[in-house]
């Protein structure tokens, strides 16, 4: 795939989320790995890597919670009867008991932000390994959590 390629670094994400998708998360030793494929220096990589909400430089759990931190998800999520005055973040954050970008001590969940997700048309909503979810309410999010707990479901690293 690399030599189908005249700069190596137009597949950068795809090295990237395969290296994410063996190890986790994209590790110090992954970047330097995915540099080297690359022809890039670490540097480099990393400038890239951290730029994107979905590429993992730190360990996450087995379901990373994406919450939509956009105005339309804002704005609706006003529309909380159960909970006007906690935003979908707080009560997630407030359900498992972490802070945002923690993971829970069992390993199932990290809760991070991102920018609009683009199902501005469903919100508020939030994307969970490669789904999205919305219009949420409390219990949805209670369903949704009770789901992942207890289905097997298949893990995909956010793309
Ligand atoms: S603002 Fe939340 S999906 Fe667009």
């Amino acid at each position: 795939m690399l030599a189908a390629v005249d700069q190596p670094r137009e597949l950068a994400m795809d090295v990237m989320y395969a290296l994410q998708k063996h190890y986790g998360y994209l590790s110090d030793e992954a970047l330097e790995e995915g540099a080297r494929l690359l022809g890039l220096t670490p540097l480099e990589l990393e400038e890239i890597a951290t730029f994107y909400d979905f590429i993992y430089r730190e360990p996450v759990g087995r379901f990373v919670i994406h919450v939509c931190d956009g105005v339309v998800c804002w704005m609706c999520h006003a529309g909380w009867e159960a909970c006007p005055t906690e935003s979908v973040m707080d009560y997630l954050c407030r359900k498992l008991e972490v802070k945002v970008g923690e993971t829970t001590p069992d390993g199932l969940f990290t809760v991070l932000p991102v920018c609009c997700l683009g199902y501005c048309d469903h919100a508020p909503a939030m994307l969970v390994n490669g789904v999205l979810y919305g219009p949420l309410t409390p219990e949805k999010i209670d369903e949704i959590l009770h789901k992942l707990r207890t289905e097997t479901c298949e893990v995909v690293i956010c793309r």
